[in-house]
């Protein structure tokens, strides 16, 4: 089934997606109000989003990216982060930037498409989010900050 990825305004967005990237509503409400903001449609159904804001200049961070639960492994997630690549350089971007927890598909996800790890940021969870996240069974501590250089 073919994948149409374009950009789109903040509110097309379906919030129960953008949550499955970012459980935290008002983090999320924060950056849609001023990021550039991309869904996937199959059929004209929304399957995934990527939402990009500006860090500094000539750096955007890559605030969420989300599948819908039931599409998730199918490749679509890479499509997604390839766009993404493709718009941080069509926006004038020199660097891609993300953060994510320190374990988990995400990061083999991030570091597959050239992201590489920078910064650790030390219970940031813990510090910035109400609620305990918890994946496989173990708590999200620590955040790491990846980054890519487009040469
Ligand atoms: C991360 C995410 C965007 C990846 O999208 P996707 O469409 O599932 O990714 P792809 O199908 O392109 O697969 C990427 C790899 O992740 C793996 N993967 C995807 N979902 C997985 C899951 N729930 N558990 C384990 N591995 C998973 C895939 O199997 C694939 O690895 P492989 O090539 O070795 O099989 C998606 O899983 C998602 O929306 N997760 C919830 C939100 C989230 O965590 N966003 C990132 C926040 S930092």
């Amino acid at each position: 089934m073919s994948l149409d990825i374009r950009a789109c305004d903040a509110a097309q967005l379906p919030m129960d997606l953008l949550l499955e990237a970012d459980p935290h509503l008002p983090h999320v409400q924060a950056y849609l109000a001023t990021g550039h903001c991309y869904h996937a449609q199959q059929n004209g159904v929304t399957v995934g989003a990527y939402v990009l804001q500006a860090r500094s200049l000539g750096t955007l961070e890559l605030m969420n990216i989300a599948v819908a639960p039931n599409c998730q492994a199918l490749g679509i997630g890479t499509q997604l982060l390839q766009h993404a690549l493709h718009s941080a350089r069509q926006l004038g971007a020199t660097r891609l930037e993300v953060a994510t927890g320190s374990f988990g598909h995400q990061l083999t996800f991030y570091q597959r498409a050239g992201l590489r790890v920078y910064a650790v940021e030390p219970d940031y969870f813990l510090q910035h989010y109400p609620e305990p996240l918890f994946e496989q069974g173990l708590q999200h501590r620590d955040r790491l900050r990846l980054a890519i250089d487009f040469g």
